[in-house]
């Protein structure tokens, strides 16, 4: 029987499947039933940077000067449902319940003073910090330099302040991922976690007003994380989570072969239940059987770009073949 154990950011996993930041990670229940369905780990629904400032404060608005009045009241209104009290419980009660690693998330987009909550986070027991930085970068007159620093900055703040190992996820939006990802890296980030899935934005033409778009991913959208995880995999000293579009086995044995330490999941368990992850981790498993493989260290970043005998297909040479049509 194949061991299907790894170890990520120095913590001791049975499988690699992570049940990714969500509603299905926002209660101890939730916890509790992600660790009973056979999860390697959890990344606990994310807490807010502006919630722990919304409530810290008792607050004016102009303590927030980067946000508009509505999304002050909302972010008012949802710190009352996850209030910092009850997040920090939650962590608490999930370390008592469960065995397997409780990682917890911070969703910001500043290096502010509420980096003194990581500090709080830790002392609740967290085994690991998530930072989910979701800039959306909207104005003209900030560079990419800029917006990339702070970044960093985030990352430094909460790494003078906490112990912990810090995963950072972010988006695949940059000129220069590989660059950006060695800062990150560089600055102290213990994983990467790739991708992001931003809020999707769309417009209802008959009301005329935004609406969300779908929230769940489909497994056709693996392939960008599955290009950067199988690029990166040598290129950064951190190790990489891979996230986004993992729907069955076959996706995880993808992004370990890619080179990443675990996958994240999320859209498939809302969509196939819970019962997803132990069908996942039989695959898994009885794909390595199959190949004779008796740990996963056996084969993992084995189709990264480094170890490929034809890394030119990772980059423009298959691009080249695909659209002239000589592929
Ligand atoms: C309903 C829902 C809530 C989510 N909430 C969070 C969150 O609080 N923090 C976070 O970092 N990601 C959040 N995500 C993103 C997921 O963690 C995950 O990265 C994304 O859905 C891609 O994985 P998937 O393709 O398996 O769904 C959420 C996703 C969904 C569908």
């Amino acid at each position: 029987m194949a061991d299907l154990s790894v170890t990520y950011m120095g913590m001791e996993l049975e499988n690699p499947i992570v049940v990714a930041s969500s509603s299905l990670t926002s209660t101890l229940e939730g916890v509790r039933h992600c660790a009973d369905s056979g999860a390697g780990a959890v990344v606990l629904k994310s807490i807010f940077e502006e919630q722990i400032e919304a409530e810290t404060a008792e607050v004016e608005r102009e303590a927030m000067p980067y946000q508009h009045p509505e999304a002050f009241d909302y972010v008012r209104q949802t710190a009352m449902q996850m209030s910092q009290d009850k997040y920090l419980k939650l962590i608490k009660n999930s370390k008592k319940a469960v065995s397997i690693p409780v990682i917890a998330s911070l969703n910001c987009v500043n290096p502010g003073w509420w980096t003194s909550y990581a500090v709080k986070i830790a002392d609740a027991g967290a085994d690991a910090l998530e930072l989910n930085i979701a800039l959306l970068p909207t104005d003209p007159l900030r560079t990419a330099r800029e917006i990339e620093r702070t970044y960093t900055k985030i990352i430094d703040s909460v790494l003078r302040k906490i112990n912990l190992p810090v995963a950072v996820k972010i988006g695949p939006y940059f000129t220069s991922l590989p660059h950006m990802a060695r800062e990150l890296s560089g600055a102290g980030a213990s994983a990467l976690v790739l991708f992001n899935r931003f809020y999707q934005l769309d417009i209802d033409i008959e009301k005329m007003c935004l609406t969300p778009g779908y929230h769940f991913s489909s497994p056709d959208e693996i392939h960008v994380p599955l290009r950067w995880v199988a690029i990166l995999f040598t290129q950064v000293r951190c190790e990489l989570a891979a996230t986004t579009g993992v729907h069955e086995g076959a996706a995880v044995i993808k992004q370990l072969l890619a080179g990443a330490r675990v996958v994240q999941v999320c859209s498939t368990l809302y969509r196939n239940g819970l019962g997803r992850i132990e069908e996942m981790t039989r695959e898994l498993s009885s794909w390595m059987d199959r190949q004779g493989h008796g740990a996963i260290e056996d084969f993992r970043g084995r189709m990264s770009m480094e170890f490929s005998d034809k890394p030119e297909q990772y980059e423009r040479l298959q691009y080249i073949k695909v659209y002239s049509g000589l592929g």
